[in-house]
């Protein structure tokens, strides 16, 4: 019989039967390629039969967690290592995703636990190389150099270590299909075959699995229904710090977050990420203004950086922006000019978050004002003062999440005074207030007088 070939979307594991240059589902261009149509192994998964249980009946296991070493790692997901859990850690190639996880493997290993760590990138020598930086010393940590999923789950067999580490679930592929190594079938089938293997030894797993700039988990997307939690692991490139957050997790919250620094020895966890990102602030500087956002549940506060100055050449003056949204301060722009009186022709415009931060949520946008107006009056912004609020289209302040949450670390850091929106300040009770001066302020023009 000849076998029969489907065009799988790589991105999204849609299926054609005929190529395509862009898949419907995801719409990624030249995502499809050709594989052989085949029942994967572990396909129609056999379940013993089962009876209907009265909800009132069914017992509640308490779930068993190992702590990985890193105390805000483990917040990360939810308490600990949950036993027999599948954790897919997605991040870009080159960001720390393998230095985290010998890390974890270290700390485990030196307990007395028996730790397996398969790679099917590098070669042991080179991951002994990286752990010698990292100060891994003796201990029960295994180390195999495989790709060759049902070899890899031998050796687990054998072996069954406390947890087991998979760098990276890409390089993963299953003899008894006919798929090449990486393409969305075979990643997918490892997944799966793993996920039970976890499951029935109660061995918890991590997956390593690169995605792209875009966020394109080449493959990687369609295993986080699969798997039990998925974490990511990002930062940019010349910079050294590293977040790292959960996007899902089926045994806790979402929202906490962990800052890492990478250094000459591995990832340092940064405890006070606030502190971290002001360190550098020049303080009674022109053009800088401090706001207080959230990441997760997390409150952090910012740096952001305005540089307005006039523009050399005629023509069009320049905006640009680093690390928020392009269109949201174009448009904060033209409302400072309209309801505030101030003119930006003939100006250039610079905006950066410091740190290589980036702020995508519009409780920045305060700040965002108050620096660029910092900037163009070339008066510095009182130096213990910090902002928060959204700037709606007719100069209004409105209210953002969390309000107390964000004025107790803008206290915490030493700030004397916060800016914030009026309807935000009435909902507060005044004695849940930390000892800091709390302004309100319900439209931009008003803002602008509190503070020049
Ligand atoms: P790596 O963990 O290999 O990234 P990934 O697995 O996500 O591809 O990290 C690679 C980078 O980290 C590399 O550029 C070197 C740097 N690094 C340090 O700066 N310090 C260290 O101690 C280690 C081990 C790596
Ligand atoms: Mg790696």
């Amino acid at each position: 019989m000849k076998d029969k070939t489907v065009f799988i979307c790589q991105g999204c594991g849609a299926r054609y039967p005929k190529w395509m240059g862009r898949c419907s589902s995801c719409e990624e261009w030249n995502s499809l390629v050709e594989e052989i149509e085949e029942e994967a192994p572990s396909g129609g998964l056999v379940f013993a039969p089962t009876e209907p249980v009265l909800y009132q009946d069914v017992q509640n296991i308490p779930r068993q967690r190992i702590g990985v070493g890193i105390e805000d790692f483990n917040k990360v997901l939810g308490g600990g290592l949950v036993t027999g859990s599948v954790v897919l850690l997605g991040g870009e190639p080159g960001i720390g995703k393998s230095t985290l996880l010998l890390q974890v493997a270290r700390d485990l290993a030196g307990g007395e636990s028996t730790v397996l760590y398969v790679s099917g990138e590098e070669s042991l020598e080179q991951i002994k190389l990286r752990g010698d930086r990292l100060g891994v010393r003796d201990g029960r940590l295994f180390l195999l150099a495989e790709t060759n999923l049902e070899r890899i789950l031998a050796q687990a067999e054998r072996l069954a270590p406390k947890i087991m580490v998979v760098d990276s679930i890409q390089t993963v592929f299953s003899a008894k299909m006919s798929s090449g190594p990486g393409t969305i079938s075979q990643v997918r089938e490892a997944a799966n075959q793993i996920f039970r293997f976890a499951k029935t030894r109660q061995i918890p797993t991590f997956l390593v699995g690169h995605i792209t700039k875009e966020g394109s988990l080449a493959g990687p997307k369609s295993l986080e229904h699969i798997v039990d939690v998925v974490l990511l692991f990002e930062g940019e490139r010349d910079h050294s710090q590293r977040v790292l957050r959960a996007m899902k997790n089926r045994f806790g919250p979402v929202s906490e977050l962990a800052v890492f620094e990478m250094t000459a020895a591995g990832l340092q966890p940064i405890l006070n990420p606030s502190a971290f990102f002001l360190r550098e602030r020049p303080r009674e500087e022109a053009g800088s203004a401090v706001v207080c956002t959230l990441k997760g549940t997390r409150p952090l506060l910012a740096e952001i950086q305005a540089l307005v100055s006039s523009t050399l050449f005629s023509g069009n003056p320049r905006r640009m922006t680093i690390g928020l949204d392009h269109y949201r301060t174009a448009m904060l722009l033209a409302l400072v000019e309209k309801k505030a009186g101030y003119s930006f022709a003939g100006e250039d415009i610079y905006l950066n978050v410091a740190g290589g931060l980036s702020i995508d949520e519009p409780a920045a946008d305060l700040g965002v004002v108050m620096a660029v107006v910092s900037s163009l009056k070339n008066m510095p912004l009182p130096g213990d003062w910090a902002f928060f609020g959204e700037v709606g289209l007719s100069g209004e302040i409105r209210s953002v999440s969390q309000p107390l949450v964000r004025i107790k670390e803008v206290q915490a850091l030493g700030f004397g005074t916060v800016l914030l929106p009026a309807g935000n300040l009435a909902s507060l009770d005044r004695k849940d207030l930390p000892g800091i001066e709390c302004l309100g302020a319900k439209t931009v023009r008003e803002a602008l007088q509190r503070v020049f």
